[in-house]
């Protein structure tokens, strides 16, 4: 039996769009055990208990490379990481999988053959990588493989998540994207990515807000988001450092100063008058990464 625990993640972090994300300290818990015959799965909503469950594709997948004959599967969830909320539920299953598959089947793969494994079912690392290794990371792929940083963030930081009770699937999100981007908005993006990683690592917050704007999806999907335009501004208004859409949303994320305690009180004073009801979450860096717990 193997325990692994996984931290949700914050991806895009402003122009980063599918490259950059962060680790932070909310988590799911997978249970996952060898029975003697067929597939077991306790912990979430009947619906996710069968074949198709992410977890159970993602060991399947582990098991498939590493020629590791299963007699039969349990998987025990503990799932505090909201689903479809842009905070990387998704990438926290596959990973369980495919962590707790490769402990099960002895432990061969390194840590850069779980990522290239997971990145091959979610289709894009910048959940995955900082869950992974934990901290800020930024990790791009090409045909074949994943390649990973981790940053250095300035220790005055910490964030907080603003979560909707509504859900905005990933695909549904990717949907509004355009095909192609314009030469100028590239420009845009590329300065702007450099700027923030730089500004995160040395501590410059004043340099975040601009650091954070981006023209790659921001725009196209804050239109999915009822009041997106209405909180991002008010964040701002309140003294967050820089707002982002986290993931692929609908949850919106701020950067804020490690003193700042007036924020949370005061956006979540702003936040009850609004149509749809919205959580105010202060969330801190998880360093750590997966933990494999015995
Ligand atoms: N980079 C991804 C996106 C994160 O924005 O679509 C969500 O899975």
């Amino acid at each position: 039996m193997v325990r692994v625990k996984i931290p949700a993640t914050s991806a895009n972090v402003g122009p980063g769009f599918d490259c950059l994300g962060v680790a932070l300290n909310l988590y799911n818990t997978f249970i996952i055990e060898e029975i003697n015959t067929g597939l077991q799965i306790e912990g979430c909503d009947e619906k996710y208990r069968n074949e198709n469950n992410l977890v159970y594709i993602s060991i399947k997948k582990c098991f498939e490379k590493v020629g590791y004959n299963p007699k039969g599967i349990k998987i025990k969830m503990q799932c505090d990481i909201p689903e479809s909320r842009g905070l990387g539920s998704s990438a926290a299953c596959i990973l369980g999988g495919v962590v707790g598959a490769n402990e099960i089947a002895g432990g061969k793969l390194e840590k850069k053959e779980i990522l290239d494994i997971a990145t091959e079912i979610e289709g894009h690392p910048d959940n995955l990588a900082p869950a992974l290794y934990g901290g800020m990371t930024v990790s791009i792929r090409d045909k074949k493989n994943t390649y990973v940083e981790k940053i250095t963030l300035d220790k005055n930081i910490k964030f907080c998540a603003l979560i909707p009770d509504f859900k905005l699937s990933t695909e549904k999100s990717r949907s509004v994207l355009p095909k192609d981007i314009s030469y100028n908005d590239g420009v845009f993006n590329v300065g702007r990515t450099a700027l923030l990683i730089s500004a995160l690592s040395s501590g410059n917050l004043d340099l975040i807000k601009i650091g954070c704007e981006d023209r790659f999806h921001q725009q196209y999907r804050g239109k999915l988001i009822g009041d997106y335009y209405n909180i991002t501004e008010k964040c701002i208004e309140l003294g967050s450092k820089g707002v982002f859409l986290s993931g692929a949303g609908p949850t919106i994320m701020n950067i804020l100063h490690k003193d700042d305690n007036e924020f949370i009180k005061n956006i979540t004073k702003y936040l009850q008058y609004l149509e749809k009801k919205w959580n105010a979450k202060q969330l801190n860096i998880d360093n750590v990464g997966v933990v494999i717990e015995n």
